[in-house]
């Protein structure tokens, strides 16, 4: 039985990656802050999948105990890291933007992010065989106005993947990476605060990727015979040709 976990479970991209690992028959570790998310979300799994094993951990990434809770949940074996739990918060410029926005950005897609790898990679080390997929963006590889912190994060996250790479190689760790473009989930809604309308004419008039498409692309990644690594997928949508480029009909 191999074991996955997933970081921001409760919704988008971890979530439909949850459904995705439980067709595979992984038993699931499931993270992320809103246990009722998570609670309906084991219900769900489990009407479909009445074997599996799903602990839940309701928990902030940035928590100073969630290794503890990992550690017991998983009993220093995981298979497979999802490390997706990420937020974008508001797309003002630097000088016009909340210092405690730009912080929980940092705080939650490099620190926490790192600090997963930094937990689980020696477990997998011991094991002598596990799976990282670190959630990047196209933000990650072209920086835009309004997005400098968000996207510095995936840059780092990036660069250390790239890094980390070098340093498993030949130790039957696959360190793989995706990069999305334009994905509906709920991550316009918390990066404009609940915003409806905002959130929403992000995709208005163009076809985004949706959460089940980048799961799709990660459950290939995993399948892949062990002797192949995808380093990284960037996928975007047909309408966007680059992070700043969308094409939207006005009909
Ligand atoms: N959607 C896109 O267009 C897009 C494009 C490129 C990359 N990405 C990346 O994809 C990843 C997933 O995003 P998504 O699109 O699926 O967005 P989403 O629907 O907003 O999901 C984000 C998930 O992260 C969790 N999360 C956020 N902050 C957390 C924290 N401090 N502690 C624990 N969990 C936390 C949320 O759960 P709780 O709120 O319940 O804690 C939620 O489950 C992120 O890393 C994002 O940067 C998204």
């Amino acid at each position: 039985m191999k074991t996955a976990l997933v970081t921001g479970a409760s919704s988008g991209i971890g979530r439909s990656m949850s459904f995705s690992l439980a067709k595979k028959g992984y038993e699931l570790i499931l993270v992320s802050r809103r246990l009722q998310r998570l609670e309906e979300l084991k219900k769900e799994l489990i009407l479909l999948y009445p074997n599996l094993k799903v602990y839940l951990i309701d928990s902030d990434v940035n928590s100073s105990d969630l290794g503890e809770k990992i550690a017991t949940a998983s009993q220093k074996k995981v298979d497979v890291l999802i490390n997706n739990a990420g937020i974008a918060l508001g797309k003002d410029f630097v000088q016009d933007s909340q210092w405690s926005d730009l912080e929980m950005m940092i705080q939650t897609n490099i620190m926490a992010n790192f600090k997963l790898v930094h937990l689980v990679l020696p477990w997998m080390l011991k094991h002598g065989e596990g799976d990282i997929i670190n959630l990047c963006s196209v933000a990650g590889h072209h920086s835009y106005q309004g997005g400098a912190v968000y996207c510095a994060t995936k840059h780092a996250v990036h660069s250390f993947t790239q890094a980390l790479r070098e340093e498993t190689c030949g130790k039957n760790i696959r360190i793989m990476q995706i990069s999305p473009g334009m994905v509906e989930t709920e991550f316009s809604l918390t990066r404009f605060k609940g915003d409806q309308s905002t959130a929403e004419s992000v995709y208005s008039g163009m076809k985004p990727l949706l959460a089940d498409d980048i799961a799709d692309m990660m459950q290939f990644m995993l399948d892949r015979p062990r002797h192949v690594v995808i380093d990284e997928i960037i996928t975007m949508p047909m309408a966007q040709g680059s992070p700043t480029k969308v094409l939207r009909s006005t009909t």
